[in-house]
């Protein structure tokens, strides 16, 4: 219930994961549920070398892998990304520039889903883009109420299964039905 996959992102996703996020432009990044860790190493391999990342991943075993990788850039957090603001406060981080998000909204409890929205909306500096990657539309769904209409959303065939890659941008956040 908590991964929601058996097969890691594929380089294909994972480049328009990248691609999505303008991962090479932010300063501050954010990734929720790293897995085993292939999306991170494309996060940093796309990151300015004087950029942060950091990982939050509930997976004891995970979270044991992804902190494996050396870079210096990279920070994990083994917890609840529902946590991420006192996280960042904790680790004297700023606002981040992007959140990326594997986490499956799809099998997780309504409450515990709107509750990662609220505080991704809530820390995204203004501007900022919340990049997510989801085999069904779920996340979009708990998203409308807090973040408006998606800005941009892709679909990556070449990923088993094929995943649908949602961004919402702060300053465009859109309420269905208007304009902006
Ligand atoms: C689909 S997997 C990630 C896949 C990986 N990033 C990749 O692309 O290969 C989802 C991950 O989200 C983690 N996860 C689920 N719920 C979480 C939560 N509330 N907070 C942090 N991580 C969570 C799971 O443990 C799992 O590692």
């Amino acid at each position: 219930m908590q991964i929601a996959s058996v097969v890691p992102s594929s380089r294909f996703l994972e480049r328009r994961i990248v691609k999505t996020a303008k991962v090479a432009e932010a300063k501050t990044i954010v990734e929720l549920g790293p897995g085993t860790g292939g999306t991170t190493r494309a996060i940093l391999a796309a990151m300015k070398p004087d950029a942060k990342l950091l990982t939050v991943e509930i997976n004891p075993l995970f979270h044991q892998l992804v902190s494996q990788i050396n870079d210096d850039r990279l920070m994990t957090h083994l917890g609840n990304a529902a946590e991420l603001k006192d996280i960042l406060e904790k680790r004297g981080l700023p606002a981040p520039d992007v959140v990326i998000s594997g986490i499956p909204f799809s099998t997780l409890d309504h409450k515990l889903g709107t509750k990662i929205i609220e505080v991704i909306s809530s820390v995204l500096v203004y501007g900022g883009r919340f990049v997510a990657y989801q085999a069904r539309n779920r996340v979009a769904d708990l998203c409308e109420p807090v973040m408006g209409c998606c800005n941009d959303k892709k679909l990556e065939l070449l990923n088993i299964p094929p995943m649908r890659v949602y961004c919402w941008s702060k300053n465009g956040f859109k309420k269905r039905g208007t304009t902006q």
